[in-house]
């Protein structure tokens, strides 16, 4: 099958000509259901029909996805929060529960006045066979320099080297994943009304592929997802149905390289204790 393209159509006729197991990782940013006032967000007429073709969609990528595989899928928090409950709920009982994440969005959303502003976004994971593939060390978060500090003047650690290097490898992520949402300001920005940031995504593919591996996504939008699997190394395909979302993600990837680093500045005990961090005993 041709990898690293993006299909213009729709995705639940799309995916019916992909052969089973094809795919190492999902990654869906479906339509919400009535949440936004664009025409892709209110095709349908009520929440049972909505839920109806989310089954269609799901049960297709589960076929396609290979045994070790994942499936992400994001949902939408505000005023239709029940819906995506619903879902989650229904695909739990057809499919293999393996995680719920909850992106932190950083920056409270949709100004309501009747409770809590809304800031948290639900990525209900789903995996197809009992041992699926999970890169936990890619997906290190890099302590503070403060936390690195205080933990290099603990008296019981002798060897400070050894020690700041082991810090420097960073913790494991938690499942509760903090990424700011893009603001309409931000330079990723590249005019999709909900186009998640890379940061989020890479995480999810890096976690989930090794390089070399397929990511497909259903839903592409902007193309954040091919985006952040043609930065990684690995292969991808997209599925959209508005022309102009499909124009936008290929001149997004025409402007987008290959593998990066991420670095991170602080390379001995001493510049690290002599660093202008204020200490917490
Ligand atoms: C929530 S957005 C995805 C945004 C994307 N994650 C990004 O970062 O830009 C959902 C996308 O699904 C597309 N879409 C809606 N119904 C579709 C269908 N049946 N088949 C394929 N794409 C569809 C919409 O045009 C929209 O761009």
């Amino acid at each position: 099958m041709k990898v690293n393209y993006i299909i213009n159509g729709d995705a639940c006729k799309a995916l019916r000509d992909f052969p089973a197991g094809l795919v190492q990782a999902v990654i869906a940013d479906p339509p919400y259901y009535n949440v936004l006032k664009e025409d892709w967000d209110t095709q349908w007429s009520e929440a049972a029909e909505y839920l109806y073709w989310s089954l269609i969609w799901v049960s297709e990528c589960m076929r396609i996805l290979r045994e070790d595989g994942l499936l992400f899928c994001f949902g939408q928090l505000g005023k239709r929060e029940h819906i995506f409950i619903h879902l989650m709920s229904t695909l739990c009982m057809r499919f293999q529960y393996h995680d719920l994440i909850i992106w932190d969005r950083a920056v409270g959303y949709n100004e309501r006045r009747d409770s809590f502003t809304p800031a948290y976004e639900m990525i209900l994971v789903l995996r197809k066979g009992e041992k699926p593939k999970f890169n936990k060390e890619a997906i290190r978060e890099p302590y503070d320099n403060q936390t690195i500090a205080s933990y290099l003047r603990d008296k019981r650690y002798k060897d400070k080297d050894a020690r700041l290097r082991h810090l420097m490898e960073g913790k494991y992520s938690t499942n509760i994943i903090r990424v700011p949402s893009l603001k309409g300001s931000s330079s990723e920005k590249v005019g999709h009304p909900s186009q998640k940031p890379l940061e989020l995504i890479s995480k999810l593919v890096l976690c989930s592929t090794d390089p070399g591996d397929l990511v497909l996504d259903p839903f592409l939008g902007s193309g954040t997802t091919a985006v952040a699997a043609q930065q990684l190394g690995r292969d991808w395909i997209g599925i959209e149905c508005n022309k102009n979302y499909v124009q936008i993600a290929e001149q997004r990837l025409a402007n987008t390289n290959g593998l990066f680093e991420q670095k991170q500045g602080l390379t001995s005990p001493s510049k690290v204790l002599d660093s202008k961090v204020k200490l917490t005993q």
